[in-house]
């Protein structure tokens, strides 16, 4: 039996997709015949993400800042009008700075709060909107972090504000379902990207080692040996995108090549 996926022509927005997880997860949805509209806050690097995945389908840029009402609204609106509408949601964004609870002032709470729990609740309702007059509904992936399961003691915002996600996905598959549109959440473990990169210049500094040590030390936590490939945790997006995953709805799904240890 082969997989049909089902995403032709089906209109998508992906947030926070300049690099990383997000531009990863774009080109995963482009190569399946999705029509895409990526967004990050910063125009020139959203306008080079553009060009490099306009290589592989129909892709447009939205420059908006996740952690604004407005910009949020101006986002949602006009990938809905560029694209007739939408059908898909992928909430990625950017990640906290590290930093131990004790090191962190109201106003790093208060942005973290904005970046990582108002986001996607307001987000996924901008998009659920639209979704719900559709026949087919909608799906909604909302991208969160080991830190939801297993705080990690240097990443206390993410460890804080990342759990809210657990009860938004519950939240909303409850409601929406009756709707036909499906919400489910993705935990990535370590992906080889930027931001894991700084965790490592992080830990290196902390620890007075050097960041290919800190890195290799991780490695050797995971069971599989190794960092994940931003292009293994897209097809999982790709997957809870798409008619494949029919079934599924307020579920979150690790991927994160065995690390987390918690059995709950
Ligand atoms: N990599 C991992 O192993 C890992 C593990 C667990 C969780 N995560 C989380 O997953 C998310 C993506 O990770 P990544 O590794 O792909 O990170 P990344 O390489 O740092 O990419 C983050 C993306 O978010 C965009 N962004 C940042 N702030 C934004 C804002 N205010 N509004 C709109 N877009 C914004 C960035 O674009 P601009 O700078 O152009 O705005 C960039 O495209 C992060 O939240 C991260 O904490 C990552």
């Amino acid at each position: 039996m082969s997989i049909e996926l089902g995403l032709s022509g089906q209109r998508v927005v992906v947030t926070g997709a300049s690099q990383g997880i997000g531009f990863a997860a774009a080109r995963a949805l482009l190569e399946e015949g999705a029509r895409v509209v990526i967004n990050s806050s910063q125009p020139e690097r959203l306008a080079r993400a553009v060009q490099a995945l306009s290589a592989f389908g129909p892709v447009h840029g939205i420059v908006a800042d996740l952690r604004h009402r407005a910009d949020m609204e101006r986002l949602i609106g006009g990938s809905a009008e560029h694209l007739g509408g939408l059908d898909v949601l992928v909430y990625v964004t950017g990640g906290p700075a590290p930093g131990r609870a004790m090191e962190l002032d109201y106003a790093d709470w208060q942005r973290a709060a904005e970046l990582l729990a108002v986001s996607p609740a307001y987000l996924s309702r901008l998009a659920a909107e639209r979704m719900v007059t559709n026949p087919r509904g909608g799906r909604i992936v909302l991208l969160g972090s080991l830190t939801m399961r297993e705080p990690i003691p240097t990443l206390a915002l993410s460890n804080v504000m990342r759990i809210s996600l657990l009860g938004l996905v519950r939240t909303l598959a409850r409601e929406l379902g009756p709707q036909q549109v499906r919400v489910n959440g993705v935990l990535p473990g370590y992906i080889d990207t930027e931001r894991v990169r700084e965790i490592f210049d992080d830990t290196a500094r902390r620890e007075s080692t050097s960041p290919v040590e800190a890195r290799a030390r991780l490695e050797r936590e995971i069971p599989l040996g190794r960092l994940g490939d931003p292009a293994e945790l897209a097809r999982v997006i790709a997957f809870l995108a798409s008619d494949a995953s029919s079934y599924v709805t307020g579920a979150v799904l690790p991927v994160d090549g065995g690390i987390l240890r918690s059995v709950g």
